[in-house]
């Protein structure tokens, strides 16, 4: 599993929602310093309770403006986020930017998106898809795999994507 390959014993988690994949990570160590981030409380409760055993740290914030946190991360997680954001995916460097003021030296970036163009879906997916973005739940129309990696690029030293199905899964390392 991806996360569990970039996480570290030092980690910031932006874009919590309920922390079902948060809770599953295997941390390189039991007792890591762990901080979520997200726009919602709510989000934030559910999830900080989800992951109590690692007592994290709560911040309300908006990965969209730049980070009013003092403390830095040797990794930064991004499950299922950009594809929430507004924007095409060459505005939503923007994240990327902010979150390196938060990464160490040698620090990692790693998430997974959904992209809207460029992939195949199937019917049902497309109905679900359209729905959503009319909606604004997903603002992904327009986001696709080569735009990613141009923004992972622009950021990071070294960078990795690779696909399963509409899902992209991504890295990036300062
Ligand atoms: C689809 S959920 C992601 C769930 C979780 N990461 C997972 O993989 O199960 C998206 C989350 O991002 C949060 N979010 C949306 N826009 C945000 C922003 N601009 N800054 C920070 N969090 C944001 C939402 O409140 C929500 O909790």
């Amino acid at each position: 599993m991806l996360s569990n390959e970039n996480i570290s014993a030092n980690h910031l988690d932006i874009g919590v929602g309920t922390g079902y994949f948060l809770d599953k990570c295997e941390f390189p160590s039991t007792t890591p310093k762990l901080t979520l981030l997200d726009l919602n409380l709510n989000s934030l409760e559910s999830c900080a309770k989800r992951v109590y055993r690692y007592k994290p740290a709560i911040h309300v914030g908006n990965v969209l403006k730049p980070l009013d946190i003092s403390e830095t991360y040797d990794s930064v997680g991004l499950s299922y986020l950009l594809h929430c954001l507004p924007g095409t995916m060459r505005d939503k460097a923007i994240v990327f930017q902010n979150i390196k003021t938060v990464l160490n030296p040698n620090g990692g970036v790693f998430g997974t998106t959904i992209l809207g163009k460029g992939v195949s879906r199937n019917p049902m997916a497309q109905v679900l898809m359209g729905i959503y973005n009319s909606f604004g739940i997903f603002s992904n129309t327009h986001d696709k795999l080569s735009d990613l990696e141009f923004i992972l690029k622009e950021n990071f030293r070294t960078c990795s994507t690779h696909m399963v199905g509409c899902v992209a899964f991504f890295t990036g390392h300062l």
